[in-house]
């Protein structure tokens, strides 16, 4: 059985994808793994927009978020969060299970931060070691500005850490140039591949602050995965080589079509649904154009309907899934991934499904 996922992740794996996912293993100690390694950091290294290697963790993206804590910061360090949703959420809990002292930046879900409070938060906390953001935040379809951010940080000693877990490859991205020092991101998104990989991206700044972490960690340990890389081309652990190797053939299919061209092909398909779902009654979520992702798009369904049957009833009746939303917008929103290979004729497809099963999700 095959689904089309309307999801903000995992996505739809493309067909040939899916063949180099099923080819025999390579061995990750031997001479055409460490090759292939050396070749999609030069990849990964494109898509960073970087001159750092990047590092490849076998981990969904939480794993990969508390790796920037244990590895950047230790014990009793000031934080700031901009919160503005629930991914925000979970760096304030990674934080405060590693002892960090948490300053928090909340905004209602929709929004994104505001530059002043930032200012002004650094101002009154000096101490503070490093900013956390959300790059995309995937409960609300907001995205929020990183360069902005990193012209506070970049030359200070604090750190930006960018969860850029669901924004990267969609959205625009260049850790050099707007001095983001450690980004992460994860195999499930944009990158078109199954759950299994994290990437972590890191500036001259956070490598060098990995050395006076105090925070205990051993799997997480960014030393080890940097060794070895250096050294040997390798993963200190066994890595998910299969999904290794078809990061390699999706790095290719991604950069042979051009990131700018992905770019702009979800915007236009991101309108496209707006247009679509306005159409049918349903309410954009994100007012603000100008912060509006091209992971997902949000969408609150009528007053008289339950979102959580509407989901429900498309994903039984059609083998098509769409995510509802988060926390308390459980079953009042639409959450419309389109990071996968979605069309205008899926779009066209999705909407006639929700017009034959609306009329039975009304309350
Ligand atoms: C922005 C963001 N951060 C973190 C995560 C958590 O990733 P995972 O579920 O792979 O641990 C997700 C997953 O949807 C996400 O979209």
């Amino acid at each position: 059985m095959s689904k089309i996922l309307f999801t903000p992740g995992p996505t739809n794996v493309p067909e040939e994808i899916r063949q180099v996912l099923g080819q025999d293993l390579i061995h990750h100690r031997m001479a055409d793994y460490h090759q292939l390694l050396k070749e999609i950091n030069e990849d990964l290294k494109v898509v960073f927009d970087t001159n750092n290697d990047v590092l490849i963790l076998t981990s969904s993206g939480t794993g990969s978020m508390e790796s920037t804590i244990v590895n950047l910061f230790s014990t009793n360090d000031e934080v700031l969060v901009i919160n503005t949703g629930w991914f925000g959420e979970r760096f304030i809990e990674i934080c405060q299970v590693y002892g960090l002292q948490v300053h928090e930046l909340r905004y209602e879900w929709g929004k994104t931060y505001n530059v002043v409070d930032v200012q002004e938060m650094l101002e009154k906390h000096p101490a503070i070691k490093g900013i956390f953001v959300t790059y995309h935040e995937t409960a609300t379809g907001v995205v929020n500005n990183l360069e902005q951010l990193g012209n506070l940080t970049k030359n200070t000693d604090r750190l930006l850490i960018a969860d850029c877990i669901s924004g990267m490859i969609v959205q625009q991205f260049h850790l050099d140039e707007w001095g983001v020092d450690c980004a992460v991101a994860s195999s499930q998104k944009g990158f078109l591949l199954p759950p299994g990989l994290s990437f972590v991206a890191l500036s001259n700044k956070a490598k060098e602050a990995v050395e006076h972490s105090n925070i205990p960690k051993y799997y997480w340990d960014y030393r080890k995965y940097l060794n070895y890389f250096y050294n040997k081309a390798e993963q200190p652990f066994t890595p998910a080589i299969s999904i290794v190797v078809a990061l390699q053939a999706a790095l290719r299919q991604l950069l042979a079509k051009g990131l700018p061209q992905i770019i702009e092909d979800k915007q236009s398909i991101r309108k496209y649904a707006e247009d679509k779902f306005k159409e049918l009654g349903f309410t954009l979520f994100i007012e603000d154009e100008s912060i509006r992702g091209n992971v997902l798009v949000p969408v609150i369904v009528p007053k008289d309907i339950d979102g959580s049957k509407l989901t429900a009833l498309i994903d039984e009746r059609y083998d098509f899934t769409v995510a509802g939303g988060m926390g308390i917008y459980a079953g009042r929103m639409l959450r419309v991934g389109i990071i996968g290979e979605i069309t205008e004729r899926e779009i066209d497809l999705l909407i006639e499904y929700i017009k034959e099963v609306l009329p039975e999700c009304k309350k």
